[in-house]
């Protein structure tokens, strides 16, 4: 059989990070898109030039014509601009709504079949609008934000608990923006939830604040360090595990921006949630129920969201 076709569109630092895990993975072979030159060739030779020496078998193509992702099963969106310091991911959104206009056109003309991961930011609205251009079905479009979140969240706990980050589990709802909700009650160390971790004493509820809100500041934090840029290793790790989830049907429960249409009182708007991701792009949303203090935090969040798909379709008529 074939190996599946991969096609990352965009192949600045999360695309070309994507394109080396997916031939260290040997997830399939990589087409690397770009709208600049040499940016997709030369990153595409440089990681098959690392072939030979990690002993994996895929081929990568760089290219800047759009014919060359035809018939991709995956499709890695991480085309545009990211933040520089004192920037919001909000900030993006005119320039990269402009971007995902011709990504959604070359996807519909080239790839239409593929199943379509989005990390360009404003995560929520990007993924909405990059759905509505391309005409994709809505199950085989979503947007890579929680997984990345949840990492984040995982990572500060186990550091808290000096424990490992295999045995922490983390749960985050709503926007990827600063309003995103991290429900402490459904994460847990070792299968106990937080809540009862502070009870045990083993941590308190000042700290759990803490990093709950530093995980809401996780992507600023990396910003700010790196000041020319926003981060990669984790954006494509995590985009990584969702495709692999749909090439090899995983049905693998994880958060997902997916387009919610009924659950949670939503109508039609892409938010995070958790979902189950197989052969069918995502297989279902599950809904959970959720306390006073969450259902509001949630709200917010996703008021947030639907103020930036208003503000695209200001600025795109043909989205309204
Ligand atoms: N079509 C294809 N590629 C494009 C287009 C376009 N219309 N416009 C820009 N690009 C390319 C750029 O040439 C660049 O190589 O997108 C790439 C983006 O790469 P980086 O600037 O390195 O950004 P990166 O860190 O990879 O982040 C990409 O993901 O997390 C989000 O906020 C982040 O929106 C940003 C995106």
């Amino acid at each position: 059989m074939a190996r599946p076709k991969i096609a990352l569109i965009g192949a600045g630092q999360i695309g070309g990070t994507l394109a080396h895990l997916v031939a260290l993975k040997e997830l399939g072979d990589v087409v690397l898109f770009d709208i600049a030159e040499g940016i997709p060739q030369g990153k595409s030779l440089d990681i098959a030039e690392s072939g030979p020496v990690e002993g994996f078998d895929a081929t990568l193509k760089g290219t800047n014509d759009y014919a060359d992702i035809a018939g991709a099963d995956v499709c890695i969106v991480t085309a545009g601009v990211p933040r520089k310091p004192g920037m919001s991911r909000d900030d993006l959104l005119g320039i990269n709504l402009k971007v995902m206009k011709s990504v959604g056109e070359g996807i519909k003309a080239h790839a239409p079949d593929a199943f379509v991961i989005c990390i360009t930011n404003p995560l929520d609205a990007m993924v909405w609008a990059l759905r509505s251009f391309s005409g994709l079905p809505k199950n085989k479009v979503v947007g890579m934000a929680g997984i990345l979140d949840s990492g984040r969240f995982r990572h500060f706990l186990s550091l808290e608990f000096g424990v490992s980050m295999r045995d922490v589990s983390a749960f985050v709802l709503g926007g990827h923006g600063d309003t995103m909700v991290p429900l402490a009650r459904y994460s847990t160390v070792g299968g106990i939830p937080l809540p009862d971790l502070v009870k045990m004493g083993w941590t308190s509820q000042d700290k759990i604040d803490e990093i709950v809100q530093r995980t809401r500041d996780g992507g600023a934090e990396i910003v700010a360090l790196l000041k020319t840029g926003s981060a990669f290793y984790a954006p494509a790790s995590s985009a990584i595990e969702m495709a692999e989830a749909y090439l090899k049907d995983q049905k693998r429960v994880l958060p997902c921006a997916a387009y919610v249409d009924g659950a949670y009182g939503l109508k039609g708007l892409y938010v995070g949630v958790p979902t189950v991701i197989g052969a069918n792009g995502i297989e279902k949303v599950i809904e959970i129920s959720l306390s006073k203090d969450e259902q509001a935090m949630f709200d917010k969040s996703v008021d947030a969201v639907k103020g930036l798909v208003e503000a695209c379709k200001g600025i795109d008529s043909s989205l309204s």
